[in-house]
């Protein structure tokens, strides 16, 4: 089911405002402004260089813009120690899996739910009660997590003897264990055969639908994102190209060509 709708009509849930990076003396991106609704699913393309990475790395806060802000429920997210992403309702996953591979699916999506719990060192060892209750409910969590992902029946599977398509959905298993409000997603596609992309669509639709997360898809695979996305925004050499329906967006003048002079598409 869908979660109702946050805060006041219309406010964004992110609100990226005229955000620049400059690396060096190379503009990564220069003045990106748009809004992320709740619940959106919207995808972030453009050719080879054009600044999506940059813009996703601010976003997880892993870069600190230049100028500008970004604002998650009007609150700005640049002032937040970046390690803390995972509580303020960020969650991601990493271009090239990024899991512990000698772990097993279970302790990996652990991790991404331990991050939720308020549990400290002390009060862990001294298995306080209020830490047993929250284990109790972290590991029903993550249950449910690998049901919903169909996942359960490699549980106790080290990570590194899965197929590559199996691992991103531990991944994806993972970012959902710390309850985001919004997923960050990138490249998702990459590496997946067609109907792998396919079922990943299905996926990311359903996680939006089922539980009202809000997705960011930095993706080159356009027919996800034309497939998948409710709007979209293409960058170009750190510039925002156009932003609208991905029909409108696909059919813009100045995409068409610049993915005709690039070697991308
Ligand atoms: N850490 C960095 N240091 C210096 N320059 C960088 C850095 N990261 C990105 N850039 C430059 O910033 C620009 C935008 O790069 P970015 O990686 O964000 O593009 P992208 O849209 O993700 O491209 P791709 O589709 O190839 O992944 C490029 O000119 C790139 O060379
Ligand atoms: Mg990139």
């Amino acid at each position: 089911m869908m979660q109702a709708h946050s805060g006041q009509h219309g406010s964004p849930l992110l609100a990226v405002r005229d955000v620049s990076v400059v690396f060096g003396g190379i503009v990564a991106l220069n003045g990106i402004s748009f809004d992320m609704k709740k619940g959106q699913i919207l995808g972030l393309i453009g050719p080879n260089g054009a600044g999506k990475t940059t813009l996703f790395n601010c976003l997880s806060r892993l870069y600190q813009p230049s100028k500008g802000d970004i604002l998650l429920e009007g609150d700005s997210i640049l002032t937040r120690p970046a390690h803390r992403i995972a509580e303020f309702g960020i969650g991601r996953t990493f271009q090239n899996v990024a899991l512990f591979p000698n772990l097993t699916v279970l302790d990996n999506v652990r991790v991404g739910a331990h991050s939720r719990t308020n549990s400290d060192i002390v009060s862990d060892s001294l298995r306080l009660p209020w830490v047993r209750n929250g284990e109790k409910a972290m590991n029903k969590r993550v249950d449910d997590i690998l049901g919903y992902l169909e996942l359960r029946d490699f549980a106790h599977t080290v990570v590194s003897g899965l197929p590559f398509g199996t691992q991103k959905r531990v991944e994806l298993a993972r970012a959902l264990a710390t309850e985001p409000k919004i997923l960050l997603l990138d490249e998702p596609a990459g590496g997946l055969n067609h109907e792998e992309v396919y079922i990943l669509g299905d996926l990311i639709r359903k996680i939006r639908d089922d539980r009202g997360i809000t997705v960011l898809l930095v993706e080159h695979h356009m027919g996800l994102v034309m497939s998948i996305a409710d709007h979209v925004v293409a960058l170009n050499f750190g510039r925002k190209l156009a932003e609208g329906t991905p029909t409108e967006v696909q059919n813009d003048p100045d995409v068409i060509k610049a993915y005709l002079g690039s070697k991308d598409q």
